[in-house]
């Protein structure tokens, strides 16, 4: 058999968009509500098949809280892949998201492929009022700055895989 390529993903955004959320909705097909906040950070990998390829991601699910902020370079310093993550229905929190392209752009390995996700459509399906973020704004934004684009729910799984399989396309092939 071949041997997995392995990627190495790094989470990262405001706290409470849902990043362990969408990580355990990968990983492990499930979703629990009022999740305990993440300390310092969570580690998780994933066998994913995608044509050709298999890839094993190795994910570290990152703290949002400003208090560990200072921990995220050990994260995404070797990261082939990033994740930046904001809440739909929370302004502020694209804001946040787009603090972290910025630090990743600057900071980070040059080739990293950079997703932006915008989280909990199940809450604007339900209630269009709930949405503070336009899909057009991000997408434009995502466009501008060469990052992959999704809008998902972690808790109905909506387009979660879709993310993780956009991002494996771009992880060229050893
Ligand atoms: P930190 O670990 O503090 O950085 O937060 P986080 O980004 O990991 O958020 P977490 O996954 O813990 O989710 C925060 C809260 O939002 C929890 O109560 C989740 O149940 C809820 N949540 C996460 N994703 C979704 C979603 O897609 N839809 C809805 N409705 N709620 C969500
Ligand atoms: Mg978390």
């Amino acid at each position: 058999s071949i041997k997995a390529t392995q990627v190495k993903l790094v989470l990262l955004g405001e706290s409470a968009v849902g990043k362990s959320s969408l990580v355990i909705q990968f990983v492990q097909q499930g979703y629990v509500e009022n999740r305990e906040p993440t300390i310092g950070a969570a580690f998780l990998t994933k066998k994913y098949q995608t044509g050709e390829q298999s890839i094993k991601f190795e994910i570290w699910d990152t703290a949002g809280q400003e208090r560990f902020h200072s921990l995220a370079p050990m994260y995404y310093r070797n990261a082939q892949a990033a994740i930046v993550v904001y809440d739909i229905t929370k302004a502020a929190s694209l804001d946040k998201a787009k603090t972290w392209v910025k630090e990743l752009q600057r900071q980070a390995s040059s080739d990293i492929v950079i997703a932006l996700v915008g989280n909990k459509l199940d809450l604007v399906q339900e209630d269009e009022h709930e949405r503070q973020v336009l899909a057009e704004d991000a997408q434009a934004y995502a466009e501008e700055g060469n990052l992959l684009f999704y809008e998902t729910s972690a808790k109905t799984s909506e387009n979660v895989d879709a993310v993780f399989g956009a991002i494996a396309n771009q992880i060229p092939a050893p």
